[in-house]
């Protein structure tokens, strides 16, 4: 069945019934790495990066060759030498797919409302939908459940904390965020998070966020796009380092996870990241095939077709 969204612009663009297939059919690809190996035949998706990537751009182009497609990827500002209203059609006339990491979200909202094929957000200034499900994926190797869990998100409010929000806490995870009250997630999002149902709490301090958790989660404090402020922000965030201790608060069986790159000593300790607790390569690895379900699942052709 095709899913209720054309696009992934957002996390809340799959259904959390969608959200959960595609879940299933990673951890079925995972198994089977040649299962759907032709759904993508004859088919090229375009690749659009304004920001540095190494595991988001290289699963995409992974995953599209995997599934017997191909894809051309422009590295740079998108929409400086011409609207991105013309940008969508003209990459939807040569391909079947725009994926677009960008600065801002209205990119990936304008590009989507001119594209007649399927627009998806590879990280935004608001939200990585694409790394939360290689995240689910992770968590449910680790537990085998993601109901009733307790995820600890300690750092800056940012594009993980959103997506973390919208699509772990959709899945039963209470999400535990701590973070300065400067550097929340937004109202928007919040709001959004509530009208979902999900279940968080946003503190200012770590230990509280990290006490019990089954999953520790952090990112780097200055994302992509705030170089200029990552002093400023070490001074800000210097409290909310994942270390040991802090990590001790968590249950016995604790998971640590970063979407990474991490920067080992700001946000992270070598010992946590290098820890046998760590599953960050596990979470990399699986955005190769939760991606691989997402677009078998955004691409796949109605049945009278
Ligand atoms: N986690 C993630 O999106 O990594 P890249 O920035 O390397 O794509
Ligand atoms: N918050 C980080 C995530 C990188 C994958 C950034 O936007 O740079």
């Amino acid at each position: 069945m095709p899913l209720a969204s054309p696009h992934l612009r957002t996390d809340l663009d799959l259904t959390t019934r969608e959200l959960v297939r595609l879940l299933d059919l990673a951890a079925h690809l995972k198994r089977d790495p040649a299962a759907f190996a032709h759904s993508l035949a004859g088919r090229y998706l375009s690749l659009l990066f304004e920001k540095p990537s190494l595991r988001t751009r290289f699963t995409f182009d992974l995953a599209i060759q995997q599934l017997g497609g191909g894809a051309v990827t422009q590295i740079g500002p998108i929409g400086d030498r011409e609207p991105l209203a013309d940008i969508a059609r003209n990459l939807d006339r040569w391909t079947s797919a725009i994926v677009a990491r960008v600065f801002s979200q209205d990119t990936i909202e304008e590009l989507a409302r001119w594209s007649r094929v399927p627009v998806v957000n590879a990280l935004s200034d608001l939200y990585h939908p694409c790394q939360i499900l290689a995240d689910l994926q992770t968590i449910h190797e680790r537990f085998g459940r993601w109901q009733g869990l307790k995820l600890a998100y300690i750092g800056d409010g940012n594009n993980i904390a959103h997506s973390l929000l919208l699509n772990a806490g959709r899945l039963g995870i209470h999400v535990a965020i701590a973070c300065p009250a400067t550097h929340a997630p937004l109202p928007a999002v919040t709001a959004a998070a509530e009208a979902a149902g999900v279940q968080f709490s946003i503190t200012p301090d770590p230990r509280h966020a990290a006490d019990g958790a089954h999953i520790v989660y952090t990112d780097v404090w200055a994302s992509m796009g705030q170089e200029a402020e990552a002093l400023a922000r070490q001074q800000i965030f210097a409290p909310y380092q994942v270390n040991a201790p802090l990590l001790a608060a968590a249950r016995p069986e604790a998971i640590f996870l970063h979407c990474l790159p991490a920067k080992r000593g700001q946000e992270v300790t070598a010992d946590v990241i290098e820890s046998p607790q760590s599953a960050v390569f596990d979470q990399a690895e699986n955005r190769l095939h939760a991606q691989k379900a997402l677009l078998v699942l955004l691409l796949e052709k109605p049945a009278h077709v």
